[in-house]
């Protein structure tokens, strides 16, 4: 249920113009993460499930969910979420490492019935409003301009009437200035077109769309928002 909101820092600098952002190179993400056991990614990993359990605690979903994961990665959100509420996940994801590191997961807990991985771009993925919970963690905070319209516009669009969106978006705090600075310095910050949120914007850029609040977390230096549709 809702926590106190994280303190602000001093503001981030807005994106810079598109094209003076460098992209991230989500290969080199892939790569540490299937080499060797990765212990900030473990410990994401443990974060976000938690931060989705206090998310949606309370609230009802269907029996048999349809649910819909963006920028999925190495699908182990969306893997916790079909082993705790049953249900079929939809995993959008266009990195070929990412999807290859998904379905060995889902393989290796039996479940690849009940997966579905979709290669390609999720700005472009639309299938109508048609999933139950739609959810995303660490992505929105990788589009810029007026792609950043078009991301929050993929997730909306997806959402049944009535159904969830629920996402994790690193937040302008002290926090997370300091999560920056440690993995800057030993080299380990990869990220280099993320900008982090302030912490309000979320709900103002979904509220257009339809989208009520329901509950908010923190998830490390990230902030979860559960948002219903109307
Ligand atoms: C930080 S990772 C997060 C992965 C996963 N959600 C998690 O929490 O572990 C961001 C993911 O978004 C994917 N991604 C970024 N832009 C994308 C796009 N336009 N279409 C599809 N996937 C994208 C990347 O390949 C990467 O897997």
């Amino acid at each position: 249920m809702p926590t106190s909101p994280a303190a602000p820092s001093a503001p981030v600098p807005a994106p810079a113009a598109p094209h003076s952002i460098i992209a991230t190179n989500w290969d080199d993400h892939f790569a540490t993460i299937g080499r060797r056991r990765n212990l900030v990614e473990a410990i994401r990993i443990r974060q976000v499930f938690a931060a989705y359990r206090r998310l949606l605690a309370g609230v009802a979903l269907p029996a048999s969910p349809r649910v819909l994961e963006l920028g999925a990665g190495t699908g182990h959100a969306s893997l916790r979420l079909v082993e705790a509420f049953g249900g079929h996940a939809t995993l959008v994801e266009r990195n070929r490492s990412a999807r290859g590191l998904s379905r060995r997961l889902w393989s290796a807990r039996g479940l690849l019935d009940r997966v579905e991985h979709v290669a390609g771009d999720l700005l472009d993925f639309d299938r109508g409003a048609t999933f139950d919970l739609v959810h995303s963690g660490g992505v929105v905070e990788h589009f810029h301009g007026p792609d950043q319209a078009r991301v929050v516009a993929a997730h909306a669009r997806a959402v049944a009437p009535g159904g969830l969106l629920a996402i994790l978006v690193p937040v302008d705090t002290v926090r997370y200035r300091a999560f920056r600075a440690t993995l800057r310095a030993v080299g380990k910050w990869i990220y280099t077109d993320e900008v982090p949120w302030p912490v309000d914007l979320a709900p103002r850029l979904f509220a257009p769309h339809g989208f009520a609040p329901v509950a908010e977390t923190t998830c490390g230096h990230e902030r979860g928002y559960l948002l219903r549709r109307r």
